[in-house]
């Protein structure tokens, strides 16, 4: 893209090769179009590309977040913590098995839920809700890790149970305090990571979602609630005839069909194999940004990386004081759509929609708030080159300079 080039700039895309194509037109002349041999392979190297011993597809990081949740046995009487600052579905997933959740609030200058705020929310909680809370979701936004030792720690004192929202997050490294490497996914300190492969996301599956886990017993748990609680393992039937016939099945919990297709599961595993090339380039977009944004304006600040990690990004949010600038929010995404430029928020509130305030009524959540009335999601994705990047922030400078 350059200054006047009319081809418009999305936030986000997917890039799909003619490689992608050819998977998911051999699957389609195949025998198998729903689960089968290609969700394996997806899930074998997902599980390796994560480092984690399990790694189960399903159909959305939706749905991932709700077979995580059902697989902790959350229910009616349970809250979970949850930021304030990320997209619905990690909220709504909960709700899904009858829990509440409490809203944490998030760092203003990252997004990203902290220990601190955890503490804050636990010190205007009664006993009551403090022994109702069985989980904590930290969401690793934007591709960044959030602090999540110091929350883990937190919630092995309490007892909670921990599932890390990554869907943004494929690829991202991030060191502990010993110094120890760890990629998202691995589940060190959690009991599941999930996953989205929504077409914005690093890797794109039209729609798909994974979780990973450690623990064999969960990932069996996992297993059966995507495909309906039905166990057909003559090993693990509870009323087992005495020699069970092919047919066979039980159902042992109550499941959803959240099945992953072999078509969805050969694009992804086409698009895993590209995985290092687009973590490298989305480095490198995000690292021309982060140069660009420098001294451009004291009013334009980059979201920073978070130290002791190597992220992923998945978006590319700039924080920006709209009344300083003198320009609206609204007004300034219009002129970056004029000039062929897509741009997004991410996210609004949680605790402000209109589902939540009738639910739990107004709350505030200040650093929430503040991060929302300053985020913009700047485009960021792998078909883009570097002198897209250079085009879109020379666009945003002259806005700024009111040449707009
Ligand atoms: C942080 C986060 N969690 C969960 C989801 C839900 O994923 P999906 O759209 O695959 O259901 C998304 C997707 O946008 C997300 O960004």
């Amino acid at each position: 893209m350059t200054g006047k080039d009319p081809i418009y700039l999305p936030y986000g895309r997917q890039l799909i090769d003619e490689d992608d194509i050819q998977a998911v037109a051999e699957v389609l002349r195949g025998d198998w179009l729903t689960t089968g041999p290609m969700v394996k392979k997806f899930e074998d190297r997902l599980r390796d590309v994560t480092g984690s011993c399990y790694a189960l597809s399903c159909s959305s990081g939706t749905a991932a977040l709700h077979l995580a949740c059902m697989a902790l046995g959350i229910g009616a009487g349970d809250r979970v913590i949850v930021p304030a600052i990320s997209f619905v579905a990690t909220a709504n997933a909960p709700l899904f098995c009858g829990a509440d959740v409490l809203f944490s609030d998030i760092d203003p200058a990252s997004g990203l839920m902290r220990a601190q705020d955890i503490r804050d929310l636990m010190a205007n909680l009664s006993p009551d809700e403090m022994r109702s809370i069985k989980a904590v979701i930290p969401v690793n936004l934007l591709g960044e890790v959030a602090e999540i030792e110091e929350i883990a720690a937190i919630a092995n004192e309490q007892g909670w149970k921990i599932i890390i929202d990554s869907c943004h997050a494929l690829g991202s490294i991030y060191r502990d305090r010993q110094g120890g490497s760890h990629l998202v996914g691995d589940c060190h300190f959690a009991d599941m990571e999930v996953f989205s492969f929504h077409p914005v996301k690093t890797i794109a599956m039209g729609e798909g979602g994974a979780v990973t886990c450690n623990d064999r017993d969960v990932y069996d748990r996992l297993a059966l609630l995507r495909n309906h609680g039905l166990e057909r393992n003559p090993q693990n039937l509870r009323v087992a005839p005495e020699t069970p016939a092919p047919w066979y099945y039980e159902m042992q919990l109550l499941g959803y069909n959240y099945r992953q297709s072999d078509i969805h599961a050969a694009l992804g595993f086409s698009q895993l194999g590209k995985l290092s090339s687009f973590i490298e380039k989305r480095h490198l977009l995000t690292a021309k940004y982060d140069r660009l944004f420098g001294g451009l304006s004291d009013h334009i600040r980059p979201v920073p990386a978070v130290p002791g990690c190597r992220a992923t990004r998945h978006l590319y949010v700039v924080l920006i004081d709209f009344p300083a600038l003198g320009i609206p929010r609204h007004d300034f995404v219009g002129r970056l759509a004029a000039r062929n430029i897509g741009s997004q928020v991410h996210y609004i509130p949680i605790h402000t929609q209109p589902f939540y305030v009738d639910k739990y009524g107004p709350l505030s959540r200040p650093g929430a708030e503040d991060y929302y009335a300053r985020a913009l999601s700047l485009p960021l994705h792998v078909s883009m080159s570097e002198d897209d990047v250079a085009c879109v922030v020379a666009q945003i400078s002259d806005i700024v300079r009111g040449q707009a």
